[in-house]
């Protein structure tokens, strides 16, 4: 489902150019749970961020779901994202102002022709999903670190994304909450969701059936284990 050919990505910062992304081939396959290791600077982020056509790749080609992602203009490709890709970020990106539903509502708001009782609908059977049926009127100042989390997941649900993509989800969490987290990504990803996560950590990494471990912009190392 995602295919992705001689990625290069480099930035420049005056007139030093940092390699961020040397030469990457992966292919992914649909309901695949894979988790992207390295060290810090090893490119993670910048793989997650073409991974999910929030940035292009300097050379190299992406495919994702049978199209290519530079013959997709920019709308196109906003829409694209919009409806196929789930983000979850280290830090929960919750509107403080809103409440858990309406936080999980959120990405529908820039949707036109929606069906609102399809939708509300939907939004509840996430709440549950998460576990937060009973915290549908609280906002995010009123929950705990892992529940403002599952929120974040909830919500990155609500289009019914092909692939769930994660950077550091569980970086701010302590053991016992990151165990709620990882198994609700076993969950997703039993229900057949294509989850790609960035982690530091290896029991992280562990939980997912195919780990991709980077260093210096490279694959290191591409292992798919017994149980995934
Ligand atoms: N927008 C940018 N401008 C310039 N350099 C960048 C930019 N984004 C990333 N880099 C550089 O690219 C390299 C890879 O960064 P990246 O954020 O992908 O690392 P990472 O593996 O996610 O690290 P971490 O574990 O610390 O989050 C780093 O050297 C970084 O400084
Ligand atoms: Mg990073």
């Amino acid at each position: 489902m995602i295919h992705l050919k001689q990625i290069k990505k480099s930035f420049q910062v005056g007139d030093q150019t940092v390699h961020a992304i040397r030469n990457l081939n992966i292919d992914i396959k649909q309901g695949e749970y894979v988790a992207i290791m390295g060290a810090s600077g090893s490119g993670k982020s910048t793989l997650l961020n073409i991974l999910g056509c929030l940035d292009t790749p300097t050379e190299g080609e992406y495919h994702i779901a049978g199209d290519s992602a530079f013959e997709l203009n920019d709308d196109q490709l906003s829409a694209f994202r919009g409806k196929q890709i789930g983000f979850v970020f280290q830090s929960y990106n919750l509107l403080p102002q809103f409440t858990v539903l309406e936080n999980i509502k959120l990405p529908l708001l820039y949707q036109k022709d929606i069906d609102q009782e399809a939708s509300h609908a939907r939004a509840l059977d996430l709440a549950r999903l998460v576990g937060l049926e009973d915290r549908l009127d609280h906002r995010p100042t009123e929950l705990s670190g892992g529940q403002q989390q599952r929120v974040a997941i909830a919500r990155s649900l609500i289009n019914e994304p092909l692939i769930l993509l994660a950077d550091e989800p569980t970086g701010n969490l302590d053991t016992k909450t990151e165990q709620e987290i990882l198994d609700l990504f076993d969950t997703l990803n039993a229900q057949g969701k294509t989850i790609i996560v960035v982690t530091h950590e290896q029991e992280v990494g562990e939980r997912a059936g195919r780990m991709i471990l980077m260093r210096d912009g490279l694959i290191l190392s591409d292992t798919t284990s017994a149980h995934g």
